[in-house]
């Protein structure tokens, strides 16, 4: 989910997250913000204000903790420079530079990273050259491709929901005229499944040379497995690698919109073009704050991982299969359709994730707070009944 600024306003219209993005013209995406927008508008539906207040809000991978204390206070102190242009900013950019120990001009900002998925949209596939990613994924990167006609190969998870790696890079390979770019959502949304670092090394290594290799990393800081890691290194090294990173998850500022990109020096020139350039104030301090409170970021982990790991114990003894993630939300197979399911939880206030094709037995479901959990575990019951598992495998 998500992007633009209007993908966190308040817009109502709940067609109870059911409609597929795929059948709306891209004229119409557009004029709308974008198909991020129109998907979380959908899931979010016609509510008020305080219905909205009322609903466990478990269905856009949001951090319902909320900014740290730390990260509020340097928002708070900003408001005084909101009417200007020129003001200090809190040196952003090279905040996060140092942070990753690049150059700033290794460094593009964006209104969320779905502007930066976007920029990079933008910049390598006009002409109606393709994405190459896999399916089910981060759909934005592809709903943008139509959006500007162009296009995209999508290679299907294999059946334990892994990326199929070495098929995408046979094809990029084989297809290496028609392709923009490479898509690598690492962790992956919607199953919560890293790609090993052997395996990102595997496609930095062998995709033909020079084609730009996108690499989400919008769940990166709540993954805790070692054969997990960031792909900067490979933007030091010179590779044609653009790191995509976010505030709006760890840091809890997904309503104001802050997020970058870390690639080499003449990437960002190509793409830099292409940006807004519209960050507001307020988040570029709150964005520099929550850099340097490491301990606010681990306590947000830390919370994410115990919920977590709680609600997903639970499934599984109640007699359901969950996909083991390393995100801010997971995948619980139902064994019937998620659609009507969706609707069937929205009637208890609480709102979960909208259906990814091809796994619509599937429900995605973010982390939240401890009561928002708890009554997600109640509503499953009450929707669900417990069951004798037939297997243990993760996610089958
Ligand atoms: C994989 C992935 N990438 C990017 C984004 C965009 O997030 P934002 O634009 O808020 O940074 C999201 C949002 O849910 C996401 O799941």
């Amino acid at each position: 989910m998500g992007k633009h600024v209007s993908r966190r306003g308040f817009m109502g219209g709940m067609a109870a997250a059911v409609g597929y993005l795929s059948t709306r013209p891209s004229a119409e995406l557009w004029a709308q913000g974008g198909p991020a927008a129109v998907a979380a508008q959908r899931a979010r539906g016609r509510m008020t204000p305080e219905q909205y207040d009322r609903m466990a809000k478990l269905a856009n991978n949001e951090n319902n903790f909320g900014p740290p204390d730390s990260v509020m206070k340097a928002m708070n102190a900003a408001w005084k420079y909101v009417g200007r242009y020129g003001y200090p900013d809190g040196d952003i950019v090279q905040v996060i530079a140092d942070h990753h120990g690049v150059k700033p001009e290794n460094i593009l900002l964006g209104a969320g990273s779905g502007e930066i998925l976007d920029v990079v949209g933008t910049t390598y596939l006009l002409g109606g050259k393709k994405a190459i990613g896999c399916d089910p994924s981060y759909g934005s990167v592809y709903q943008h491709a139509t959006a500007i006609k162009a296009d995209s190969i999508r290679v299907p998870l294999k059946a334990d929901h892994n990326l199929d790696t070495s098929k995408m890079i046979e094809l990029a390979n084989q297809r290496a005229s028609e392709i923009g770019f490479y898509y690598l959502c690492n962790p992956n949304n919607p199953t919560g499944l890293i790609v090993p670092k052997q395996e990102v090394k595997a496609i930095v290594e062998n995709l033909p040379k020079g084609m730009p290799i996108l690499i989400d990393e919008a769940y990166h800081h709540f993954v805790n497995t070692a054969d997990y890691e960031t792909a900067i290194p490979y933007v030091l090294e010179g590779r044609p690698v653009i790191v995509a990173r976010t505030f709006s998850k760890i840091a809890g500022l997904a309503a104001m919109r802050l997020g970058y990109a870390v690639a080499p020096r003449e990437i960002i020139q190509q793409m830099r073009p292409f940006a807004m350039n519209s960050i507001n104030v307020l988040v570029k301090h709150g964005g520099v704050a929550s850099i340097k409170d490491a301990a606010a970021q681990a306590d947000v982990k830390n919370k994410i991982i115990t919920q977590r790991t709680k609600t997903t114990n639970e499934l599984k003894a109640y007699g359901y299969d969950v996909i083991p993630s390393e995100t801010n939300f997971f995948m619980v197979h139902l064994g019937r359709q998620v659609q009507p399911v969706i609707e069937e939880f929205r009637q208890r206030e609480v709102l979960v994730g909208r259906p990814f094709p091809p796994m619509l037995e599937h429900l995605r479901v973010s982390i939240g707070t401890p009561e928002e959990m708890d009554r997600f575990m109640v509503a499953f019951k009450q929707i669900f009944p417990a069951k004798t598992r037939q297997t243990n495998v993760a996610g089958q």
